[in-house]
């Protein structure tokens, strides 16, 4: 496990344990935390699938436009036998765009935290690819195995929604780095990823008109209270999200609307009022900065693939020998 900003905790017994310790650790701080991947629980994988249909979200329908158009030639160049191996999976409903395409795959291994996610993706697939073996994989992307007779398959990584924009660059080029390694000599990495545009296209698609983004944000502190036992009140709570031009990246915070204190794990929470709790970065970097953090990891774009309007880039990233 990779620290960084939002994801620094050290390794911990159990889930809940280390939910506790860095929700703990993120409201210790000075600048409040909560790390993002907590919002990912059967809630907040129902709520992250209603976002991607909003019409403010253009990420997924545009990146989707993108795959639809690219998976032929992805799949081209996918040997017989491969293992397609997808990061962050979620639903897995993109992955379908290449499993159509993607006819002698040894199998499709869904690595992602949420079980409930990973298990409505396993039952649609079963009907949806008959005969394609899935392995799911409930776990961190940073330690997560993949099962030891796929071993010596070729590996091709998947990694859309441009999750990698949620990470530091530094711990975004230790991530990268961590997959060239998990997927192997030649491997490949199909990933998506988001790039700079005005604020007034990027805040909308996260603060958008119905509350949906709002409801996702809210619903980690939601979490908090049904399994570590917290007592926020989220009412108390705003959800805002702020274009940070410095480090181009959109910030997702929850805002305290009064002074209150929170007590979770037998520790109080001070708030004042207008504080807030920072949850998410979603990073918008220029290409030549992030091609620089894939070559510092030990990648080399091979391919590229974007929309009429470049709002969105689909890489093919080759592992450089
Ligand atoms: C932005 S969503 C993208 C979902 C899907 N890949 C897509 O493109 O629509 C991020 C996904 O990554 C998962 N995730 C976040 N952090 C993770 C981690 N550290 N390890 C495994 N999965 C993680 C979440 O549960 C969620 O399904």
């Amino acid at each position: 496990m990779k620290p960084d900003d939002l994801h620094d905790r050290a390794r911990a017994p159990g889930p809940s344990d280390e939910f506790l310790h860095d929700v703990v650790e993120g409201l210790s701080r000075a600048q409040k935390t909560l790390p993002c991947r907590y919002f990912y629980d059967a809630r907040g994988s129902e709520l992250f699938e209603e976002i991607t249909a909003l019409p403010e979200y253009y990420p997924t329908r545009v990146e989707a436009a993108i795959l639809r158009d690219c998976a032929p030639q992805i799949a081209a160049r996918t040997a017989p036998g491969s293992v397609l191996v997808e990061f962050g999976s979620g639903s897995s409903t993109k992955t379908e765009l290449l499993l159509s395409q993607m006819r002698d795959l040894a199998a499709y291994v869904a690595i992602d935290v949420s079980s409930s996610a990973l298990e409505d993706a396993r039952k649609r697939l079963r009907d949806r690819c008959p005969g394609l073996r899935v392995d799911t994989v409930v776990g961190d992307f940073w330690s997560a195995q993949i099962a030891p007779d796929l071993a010596n398959a070729p590996r091709v990584g998947f990694f859309p929604g441009s999750t990698i924009g949620n990470l530091e660059p530094a711990d975004a080029q230790a991530l990268l780095q961590r997959f060239a390694s998990m997927l192997g000599e030649r491997a490949r990495l199909i990933i998506g990823v988001d790039v700079m545009k005005p604020a007034s296209i990027l805040i909308p698609a996260y603060d958008d008109a119905q509350g949906v983004t709002a409801a996702f944000n809210l619903n980690l502190l939601t979490r908090g209270n049904r399994e570590l036992g917290a007592d926020f009140d989220v009412g108390a709570f705003r959800h805002v999200a702020i274009w940070n031009e410095a480090k181009t990246r959109i910030e997702m915070r929850l805002v305290s609307l009064r002074e209150q204190i929170v007590h979770v794990g037998g520790r109080a929470f001070p708030f004042a009022v207008g504080e807030t709790i920072h949850t998410e970065n979603s990073h918008k970097w220029p290409a030549e900065i992030f091609d620089r953090i894939v070559e510092r990891a030990g990648w080399r774009v091979a391919a590229q693939w974007t929309d009429p309007d470049q709002l969105f880039r689909v890489l093919e990233l080759r592992a450089l020998a």
